[in-house]
């Protein structure tokens, strides 16, 4: 039994062997109707809980036609629906649902939330975001990387924005996955220390390029994220815009980077905030393919977590 808390927790080649299984898993149901089962049925008679303690489209939706792709069964649930919400320790609800489901995830705020989870669970737990990571996102997006430019091992990746939780998973990446990292962003908005320390202890250290005409130089893919995530107070929202608007991904940006760069958001976006709708409508984008992916990732994920 294996958990999937973070890039960085997971041994590199897992992390190669998840995104192989997704990419073979993808193209073996190619051209298939959404709600028809795969051909290997690794989840037959499993049942999968999600939790939710924050809102999700994409996560939400791509874990659940997963599980089913797969033979399994889903439980969608809402952390406030929950005893969790109303007192009952992480602790003590880990141990009463590994009596019922054989995979946990859990979308949640505080990264001890997760922990104890896991710790206590009996069965594998799978991060789906916390205010600190958000692992399976980045898994997709290597994936759709490799899938429209090859091997992502010695590319140039550059993050302009806030300096968050999904910006944290791709300095964890960067050091598993062997590629450079860029960041450029304000120095308030800067990364946690302990994420840039992983990097750099992985022989990737995150380069700090404030001018992001600058940091876009010589860039393979252009990444951005929402200016105030789920967990910022919404008090913080107009500070945050007026920090971030010159790290607007917008055509004049992306003209600095490589002919042939990407663009990725994991979604959902503010549409002309961090990143135009030029940019993310036009010719480097590949945001769908990306939200696409969180499918067929997640599910090589869970067979990762089940050994199935
Ligand atoms: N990218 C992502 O995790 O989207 P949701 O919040 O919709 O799940
Ligand atoms: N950084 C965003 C990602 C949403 C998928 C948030 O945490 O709200």
């Amino acid at each position: 039994m294996n958990n999937f808390l973070d890039i960085h927790t997971t041994d590199p080649a897992a992390l190669r062997n998840i995104i192989d299984t997704a990419r073979a898993m993808k193209t073996a149901r190619q051209g298939r109707p959404k709600g028809t089962p795969d051909d290997v049925q690794p989840l037959d008679g499993r049942m999968v809980a999600l939790i939710f303690e924050k809102p999700s489209t994409r996560t939400r939706i791509s874990f659940d036609v997963g599980v089913r792709q797969m033979g399994g069964q889903t439980m969608v649930l809402s952390g406030t629906d929950m005893q969790l919400g109303h007192g009952e320790t992480i602790a003590d609800t880990a141990r009463v649902l590994s009596r019922y489901v054989d995979l946990i995830m859990i979308r949640t705020f505080e990264e001890a939330t997760l922990l104890e989870m896991a710790e206590y669970a009996t069965v594998p737990v799978i991060n789906g975001l916390t205010n600190r990571t958000h692992p399976c996102q980045i898994m997709a997006d290597i994936m759709t990387f490799e899938e429209h430019r090859g091997p992502i091992a010695g590319r140039k990746v550059v993050w302009s924005g806030d300096g968050n939780n999904v910006f944290a998973s791709f300095a964890h990446a960067a050091g598993q996955f062997g590629f450079d990292l860029t960041f450029t962003g304000p120095p308030p908005l800067d990364p946690e220390r302990e994420v840039l320390e992983f990097a750099a202890a992985a022989g990737r250290p995150v380069t700090i390029e404030r001018d992001p005409s600058l940091a876009v130089a010589g860039a393979d893919l252009v990444v951005t994220d929402t200016w105030v995530s789920m967990h910022d107070p919404q008090s913080a929202k107009e500070r945050r815009h007026n920090q971030l608007r010159g790290y607007q991904v917008n055509a004049a940006l992306m003209a600095k980077a490589k002919p042939d760069a990407l663009f990725m958001h994991c979604l959902p976006a503010h549409r002309d905030d961090e990143a135009t709708s030029e940019v993310m409508d036009g010719p480097h984008s590949v945001i769908f393919d990306e939200a696409e992916n969180r499918l067929h990732a997640q599910k090589a994920i869970m067979r990762h977590c089940l050994g199935v």
